[in-house]
C-alpha cells in the first residue's frame, strides 16, 4: 500500500518513520515534507491547504492511506472531502474538527458531559466581555474561539490587561474571525500534562503519556513556543491517575460522542492541567502533538499503518496497540531568536555524525543545492530510546553536541 503524510514538519517525519516500518507499506509520500522526510519518502510540493491538490495526487498515484499531520486541513474538512471520492484517510471529520476549530464548543460539550474543567463564560461581543469579567477573578483566561496558531490565548494578571486582550481579539481582531467568539475562563494552577488518545468512533484509547516543555529557556523561562522537547512516559502519570482519566475523562467524552452523534475517528488530543491528582480538561486538538509523537512514535511497538486502518475503519482492538516499557526523550535545536525573529538558510552540520541509536527528526530544515539548511524556528528533535529515562537524556545530550548551524539553541534540562 502507498501512504500519503500531509504536513512538513517533525511530527510528520516521525509518522513518515514509522509508518515506513509497517510491513503493510510500500512507499511514503509526504506533502510537502522536509529535508528528513525526503530521505525516507517522497515529497510532493502539494499545500497542506490544497485539498483538491491532495486528491488528484492521492488518486493518480493510487494512494491506500493519507494521514492528516496538521489542523488546518482538518478543520477546513479534508477528510469529508476524501471519503466523498471513495479515498481512505486517518483523522475526524468536519464535524468532529470543530472541537479544535472552536473552544467554545469544547467549553460546550465538557459542560454537558460533566468533564472536570475551568469554569468559563462564552461572549460574543466586547461589551459583553468587559461585563463578564467581573465573575473571574485575576489571573483571568481569555481565548480567542478559533484556531491562531498557538497566539489566541492571553492570561491576564489584572483588569487592564484583561481589557487590552478583549480589545484586541474582538475589536482589533487580530486573530481575524477566529476572534468573534471569546471565552474567559477560570485561571487553573497544577501541572500541565496532554494525553494523545486513538478514537475509533467507537472506542477511545489512550496512548502512552509524554510529558512536554513549552517555555523556550532552562527552568520554564522565556516565550511559550511550539515545544522545546519532551519526554515519555511521563512522571506523573502513575496507575491512579490513568485510571481517574479514565473514568472522569475519557469514558464519559466517548458516551459524549455518541450521544451527540458524532463519528469520531483518529486521533484525540487532551490537553489537561493536573492539581493534587485531580485532572481537568483545557482543551481539545484533533490531531497528534508535535513534539509528543516524535517521542512517542519511538515507543510505539506495533504497526502504526494497521492502527490507521483499523482506527478508520471502526474496528481498532486493544491488542492493536502495544508499547515499549523503555524510556524515550526528545530535544529539540530551534534557530536562535525563536519563537520571535530568526533567521532561515544556515546549514546544519553534523548530521550523520550521531551514534545509531539516535534519530534525528527534521522539522523546519530543507535542502538547498545538496546542502540541508534550516527553514524554521524549530529545526531538529533529536531522540533516543533508554532502558531509563536518564540513559534516554544522556544518549540524546551526548550526540546533540555534534549537530551544529549558526545560531542553533536548545535547552540543557529536559526530562531532568
Ligand atoms: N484555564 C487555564 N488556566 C491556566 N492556564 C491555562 C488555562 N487555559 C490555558 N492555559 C495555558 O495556555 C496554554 C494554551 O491554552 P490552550 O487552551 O491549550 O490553547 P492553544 O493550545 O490553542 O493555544 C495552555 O497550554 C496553558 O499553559
Ligand atoms: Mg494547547
Amino acid at each position: 500500500m502507498k501512504v500519503l503524510v500531509i504536513g512538513g514538519g517533525g511530527r510528520e517525519h516521525a509518522l513518515v518513520w514509522k509508518l515506513k516500518q509497517s510491513e503493510l507499506v510500500d512507499k511514503v509520500y509526504c506533502a510537502p515534507g522536509n529535508a528528513g522526510t525526503s530521505q525516507i519518502a517522497e515529497n510532493v510540493n502539494v499545500s497542506e491547504k490544497d485539498i483538491r491538490g491532495l486528491i488528484d495526487f492521492a488518486k493518480n498515484n493510487e494512494v491506500g492511506l493519507t494521514v492528516v499531520g496538521p489542523e488546518l486541513p482538518l478543520v477546513m474538512g479534508i477528510v469529508d472531502e476524501f471519503e466523498k471520492e471513495g479515498l481512505k484517510i486517518f483523522g475526524p471529520n468536519k464535524e468532529c474538527a470543530k472541537f479544535e476549530g472552536s473552544k467554545a464548543l469544547t467549553k460546550k460539550f465538557l459542560e454537558k458531559y460533566k468533564i472536570p474543567t475551568a469554569k468559563y463564560k462564552q461572549v460574543e461581543d466586547y461589551e459583553e466581555g468587559l461585563l463578564n469579567l467581573e465573575d473571574f477573578g485575576f489571573p483571568v483566561v481569555i481565548k480567542a474561539d478559533g484556531l491562531a496558531q498557538g497566539k489566541g490565548v492571553i492570561i491576564c494578571e489584572n483588569i487592564d490587561m484583561a481589557k487590552n486582550a478583549l480589545k484586541e481579539i474582538m475589536v482589533d481582531k487580530v486573530f481575524g474571525e477566529s476572534g468573534d467568539v471569546v471565552v474567559i475562563e477560570e485561571f487553573l494552577t497544577g501541572e500541565e500534562a496532554s494525553v494523545l488518545c486513538f478514537v475509533d468512533g467507537n472506542n477511545i484509547y489512550p496512548m502512552e503519556s509524554a510529558r512536554d516543555y513549552k517555555p523556550a529557556f532552562d527552568n520554564d523561562e522565556g516565550l511559550n513556543t511550539g515545544g522545546m522537547g519532551n519526554y515519555s512516559p511521563n512522571r506523573l502519570f502513575d496507575e491512579k491517575l490513568n485510571n481517574k482519566v479514565r473514568q472522569k475523562i475519557l469514558n464519559p467524552i466517548m458516551e459524549g460522542f455518541k450521544s451527540e452523534g458524532l463519528d469520531y475517528k483518529g486521533v484525540l488530543f487532551i490537553g489537561l492541567m493536573i492539581e493534587n491528582g485531580e485532572p481537568k480538561v483545557l482543551e481539545f486538538n484533533v490531531r497528534f502533538g508535535d513534539p509528543e509523537t516524535q517521542s512517542i512514535m519511538l515507543r510505539l511497538d506495533s504497526d502504526l499503518a494497521n492502527i490507521m486502518l483499523n482506527t478508520a475503519d471502526g474496528m481498532l482492538a486493544e491488542e492493536d496497540i502495544r508499547w515499549t516499557k523503555r524510556h524515550s526523550a526528545c530535544v529539540v535545536m530551534v534557530s536562535g531568536g525563536y519563537p520571535e525573529s530568526y533567521e532561515k538558510g544556515k546549514e546544519i552540520f553534523g548530521l550523520n555524525d550521531v551514534d545509531s541509536n539516535v534519530i534525528v527528526f527534521h522539522a523546519g530544515t530543507k535542502t538547498e543545492d545538496g546542502k540541508i539548511v534550516t527553514d524554521g524556528g524549530r529545526v531538529l528533535g533529536v531522540c533516543a530510546v533508554g532502558d531509563s529515562l536518564e540513559e534516554a537524556r544522556e544518549t540524546v545530550y551526548e550526540n546533540i553536541k555534534k549537530i551544529s548551524f549558526e545560531g542553533a539553541y536548545y535547552r540543557n534540562d529536559i526530562a531532568r
